[in-house]
């Protein structure tokens, strides 16, 4: 073998490992610009810890762009198929916007009033009265411990969102 042979092989080897290297740092760089940025992964999810929610005073939390109630019943007020129970307490999961026609009702009094026109629900964020034609909407939910994950599903959301599409 020739000493000008070796010399070829060794160049063609090169310019080898150079594209390989070179296709791989390109590959790289397309799936970084492809992959949704974390913040775009991140706001698919809303956690909510529900030791900070007081019994009788539901709190809105923003999921998706959308309120979203949490309720944590007091003893006094009636039991639903549609509590979530943590322990030994009950909550009502519930996007916050009316089912008539999408404003977002306000808790008064043991219950959630629309002002847009005069729709209300019960603590069980079942339409009670006026125009709209079903309960507040379940939204998809997993617990984990004592928080939710607003944006997954879980067997306690596959159980809920059942018993509320036999309501509306
Ligand atoms: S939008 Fe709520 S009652 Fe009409």
């Amino acid at each position: 073998m020739s000493k000008e042979t070796n010399r070829r092989d060794f160049i063609g080897y090169s310019f080898a490992a150079v594209a390989a290297v070179g296709g791989a740092a390109s590959l790289v760089g397309m799936k970084q610009a492809w992959d949704p940025l974390p913040s775009v992964l991140a706001g698919g999810f809303t956690t909510v810890d529900l030791a900070s929610i007081k019994a009788g005073e539901p709190e809105t939390f923003v999921w998706r762009g959308k309120p979203v109630f949490v309720l944590k019943k007091t003893a006094e007020m009636e039991k639903s198929e549609r509590d979530l129970i943590v322990g030994a307490d009950r909550y009502i999961i519930a996007i916050g916007l009316c089912t008539h026609l999408g404003c977002i009702p306000a808790w008064s009094k043991n219950m959630w009033k629309c002002a847009c026109h005069g729709g209300e629900y019960d603590a069980n964020a079942k339409n009670t009265f006026g125009p709209p034609p079903r309960p507040l909407d379940v939204p998809p939910f997993k617990i984990d411990g004592s928080t939710i994950v607003l944006g997954e599903t879980g067997p306690e959301y596959n159980t809920i969102a059942a018993f509320v599409a036999t309501e509306a």
